[in-house]
């Protein structure tokens, strides 16, 4: 499979499934509809996981759904080509997912109340988690060396573009009341999830029993994701994906960056950082 990009707005995207058109028809023409729920992220930083938390909190903590529809069905992509498809024909109230950056997201998001929830993870975990990723999906250019894949993610020479940029735009909707942001750390712990899917809930305006979100909770767990194949993308095919190299359900773990950046990369990447995010008024858990 060919493992070709073009650049659209500045931005790199596998030509498998995505075109400059679809970008354009999204950006400008796509109706968001105001009861919309946008699963927003970066790639690897926990979309998957958000989708099953929406996922199960739409169906009342009950696992039916999640272990009888694929995740990419439970919530489309509305930039990739059979996701828009699906999106389109998707009966309201949707649940949608999509990496793209805010200045190419649907311009119709403005005149909507569309919740958003907007998911982010330690940028060193990205790096680690897309890094390997990278070797599993087969139209997605080998990521070469840690060290050469570095340089590419701080430069924002991947796939959806730099994560500062990402980050940055979509966090300048903060405050917004129908914007809510999570950090993928805040689920690390079974007991921050509890805490956590229940802001969800209240932001969403969906009222769970303590059992439901409970229910909710252990669906999500990592170890139950890795184990539906609903949600674990070993039902996607192998001219996608070399299931032979790793899965998506990795590692599931806060800070494994540690174990594969040496100290100078590890400060390389923390003087970009602060380079980008400095003075932006945003703190994350990890800084
Ligand atoms: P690792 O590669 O670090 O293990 P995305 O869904 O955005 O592609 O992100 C994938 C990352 O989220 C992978 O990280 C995967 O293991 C992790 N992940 C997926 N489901 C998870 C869960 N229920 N709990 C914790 N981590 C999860």
């Amino acid at each position: 499979m060919a493992r070709q990009y073009f650049t659209h707005k500045g931005v790199l995207f596998p030509c498998l499934d995505y075109s400059p058109e679809k970008l354009s028809y999204v950006e400008n023409e796509f109706q968001v509809q105001d009861d919309d729920v946008f699963n927003i992220t970066y790639p690897k930083s926990g979309t998957s996981w958000m989708l099953e938390i929406l996922s199960l909190i739409r169906s009342d903590g009950d696992p039916g759904w999640v272990r009888s529809v694929l995740n990419r069905d439970r919530a489309p992509w509305v930039e990739h080509g059979p996701g828009l498809e699906a999106a389109l024909k998707y009966p309201p109230p949707r649940l949608l997912c999509s990496h793209l950056p805010v200045q190419l997201f649907p311009k119709s998001l403005q005149r909507s109340k569309a919740k958003i929830i907007y998911t982010l993870r330690c940028p060193k975990d990205v790096l680690v988690s897309l890094y390997h990723f990278s070797k599993l999906l087969r139209f997605i250019r080998d990521p070469g060396s840690l060290e050469s894949f570095l340089e590419d993610f701080l430069s924002g020479n991947v796939v959806y573009g730099s994560w500062f940029d990402h980050v940055t735009g979509w966090m300048g909707l903060k405050g917004n009341e129908n914007f809510f942001s999570i950090t993928y750390e805040d689920g690390c712990l079974p007991q921050d999830l509890q805490g956590s899917v229940r802001r969800i809930c209240h932001f969403l305006g969906k009222e769970l029993s303590e059992e439901q979100v409970a229910a909710v909770v252990e669906n999500a767990s990592f170890q139950s994701m890795k184990g539906n194949k609903m949600s674990n993308f070993s039902q996607m095919s192998d001219e996608y994906m070399d299931h032979q190299k790793g899965e998506l359900l990795r590692k599931g773990i806060c800070g494994d960056w540690r174990n594969h950046l040496s100290e100078a990369q590890s400060q390389r990447f923390d003087t970009v950082f602060r380079e980008r995010m400095q003075g932006l008024g945003l703190t994350f858990p990890w800084d």
